[in-house]
């Protein structure tokens, strides 16, 4: 049997990195589903569609393939149609579709088998919004991670500056703020605590500090 840890949270709560790092001490696979909403919006963007070609978008589901793979260092790749996209799907614009795809009903259910499968068959800790509520409600960890917004921002901006992106904090604190306002007031799978979720917060916080804390709670819990 598979074991599986979710961990949900808010837009920059430094969940892909921490997971990811936990996951390398616990010898577990590290999926980053946020990935592939991503690829999907950037099948949108491609197409020219906006954020309100919803029509637009269920009907481009059917010509598209996302996949998850990984490369020879064990790190997650996204693939559209084959491409390997995972750097194309981190620029702000490609964040803002994604938000919008994952609102539709459709987007969600075309990639929720997809997100299972691989939690049947290997030990994951599987990153998003939704993972201990609907994807993986049988984990046998679940950690909401937050910090503030002011927080999630900076550490944002320092990440796509490290990337030699053109961008102004006051613009990716909007982002943060636009985005965990649609991610939680959506109809389908809102971004909100599983009922029986651990909630840690990282606010002010180093990355040493928060894996370790997430590392205890999870040994606590497998
Ligand atoms: O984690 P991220 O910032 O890469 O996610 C991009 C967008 O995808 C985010 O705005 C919300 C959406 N998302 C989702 O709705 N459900 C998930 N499990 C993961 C991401």
């Amino acid at each position: 049997m598979s074991v599986a840890i979710a961990i949900d949270g808010p837009a920059g709560a430094g969940k892909s990195t921490i997971a990811r790092l936990a996951a390398k001490e616990l010898g577990f696979i590290y999926v980053d589903t946020g990935a592939l909403y991503r690829a999907i919006g950037l099948a949108a963007s491609r197409k020219g569609y906006t954020a309100d070609d919803k029509e637009a978008v269920i009907g481009m589901l059917s010509t598209i393939k996302v996949e998850l793979a990984f490369n020879e260092k064990q790190e997650q790749i996204v693939l559209l149609d084959g491409e390997d996209v995972s750097g194309l799907i981190r620029t702000p614009e490609i964040s803002m579709m994604a938000s919008a795809v994952s609102a539709i009903p459709e987007v969600r259910a075309f990639l929720l088998d997809l997100q299972r499968n691989m939690a049947h068959t290997e030990n994951v800790i599987m990153d998003g919004r939704d993972i201990g509520t609907v994807v993986l409600p049988d984990a046998k960890v679940k950690i909401f991670l937050s910090a503030s917004p002011e927080c999630r921002a900076r550490r944002r901006y320092d990440e796509l500056v490290e990337k030699g992106m053109d961008v102004k904090y006051e613009d990716i604190l909007s982002d943060v703020v636009a985005r965990d306002y649609a991610d939680s007031h959506r109809d389908i799978a809102p971004l909100k605590p599983a009922d029986n979720a651990i909630i840690v917060d990282t606010s002010g916080e180093d990355l040493e500090t928060s894996v370790n804390k997430l590392l205890t709670v999870m040994r606590e819990q497998l």
